[in-house]
């Protein structure tokens, strides 16, 4: 059996019982999201609950990350299914604030950002994308100040990005980087993938396929600029159009132009029709997960 989750519309009322909880001696565990929850979505509640005593979802389509022409409109909205998946992950609760009381009228700080978020990868084809996230995540974890807060692998830039925010301005919550969970074929699940046309879905695990071609090529011992180009021709034979394929620096994002003995990731974006898909991997690891 289920327990349904107490919903939080406003700060104050989720403030309020997350004071009650502390004064029981509780942690807390916060899982920013905006919705569409998946089985990745998921995977990061059952980590946020190994890790606190108390879990919070936050669902919120944070507008401010989203430039004009993206896919704000066209972004999924399921809240009575995500509720029920929150529920039967076992949290607490979950924040679903509508726009103003996130942004109320006079709104107008918002999050500098250099390092990760200027490394040349989402930020070159989404340029206000970081400082939305940032703005949002500063404003959630002040918010519901947890102990820890999970986020996905899968947005690699956004995680380090995160990373850096919550050690740059001092925040006290530790940051757990969750695996991506991925379907049968290798796609990485995402909200958007709902989006893909039957055709579109076939082809998109050749992302996933090309880049763990890639990693093994590159673990073996070919230059990374060589495997990395006869991925991009992969990936292009597939029908998607490549943005990026790059080989980081997995903290700081920085180019690698040979492999190290730092850790270092793959990083991909390609757009698929009207979607456009990230995905990422640890090189040294050499296997198809994260
Ligand atoms: O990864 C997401 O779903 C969003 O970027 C986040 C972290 C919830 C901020 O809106």
């Amino acid at each position: 059996m289920t327990t349904a989750p107490i919903i939080f519309h406003s700060v104050a009322a989720m403030r309020a019982t997350i004071a009650q909880w502390r004064r029981g001696g509780d942690t807390l565990g916060l899982v920013p999201t905006m919705g569409a929850l998946h089985a990745g979505h998921v995977s990061l509640i059952a980590i946020a609950r190994q890790r606190a005593l108390r879990c919070i979802v936050t669902i919120f389509v944070n507008p401010a990350q989203f430039a004009p022409g993206e896919d704000l409109s066209k972004y999924p909205r399921t809240l009575a299914a995500d509720l029920e998946k929150v529920a039967a992950a076992g949290a607490d609760a979950v924040f679903a604030p509508l726009a103003p009381e996130m942004y109320p009228a006079g709104f107008c700080t918002s999050v500098a950002l250099q390092g990760p978020a200027a490394a040349g990868l989402e930020d070159r084809f989404r340029p206000a994308h970081f400082g939305g996230v940032a703005t949002v995540v500063t404003k959630l974890l002040t918010q519901a100040l947890p102990d820890i807060a999970v986020f996905g692998e899968k947005d690699f830039q956004q995680l380090c990005v995160v990373r850096q925010l919550v050690r740059d301005l001092d925040m006290p919550v530790y940051i757990i980087g969750a695996p991506t969970l991925r379907e049968a074929d290798g796609l990485a699940m995402s909200s958007r993938n709902v989006n893909l046309t039957p055709d579109e879905r076939r082809s998109a695990p050749a992302l996933n396929r090309a880049m763990q071609a890639a990693a093994t090529r590159i673990v073996e011992g070919e230059p990374p600029a060589a495997a990395l180009d006869l991925a991009q021709a992969e990936i292009a034979a597939a029908g998607l159009a490549l943005d990026y394929l790059e080989l980081r620096d997995a903290t700081t994002l920085a180019p690698m132009p040979e492999l190290s003995s730092k850790p270092c990731r793959l990083l991909v974006a390609a757009r698929l029709g009207q979607v456009r898909l990230i995905d990422n991997i640890d090189v040294k690891r050499g296997r198809r997960g994260p």
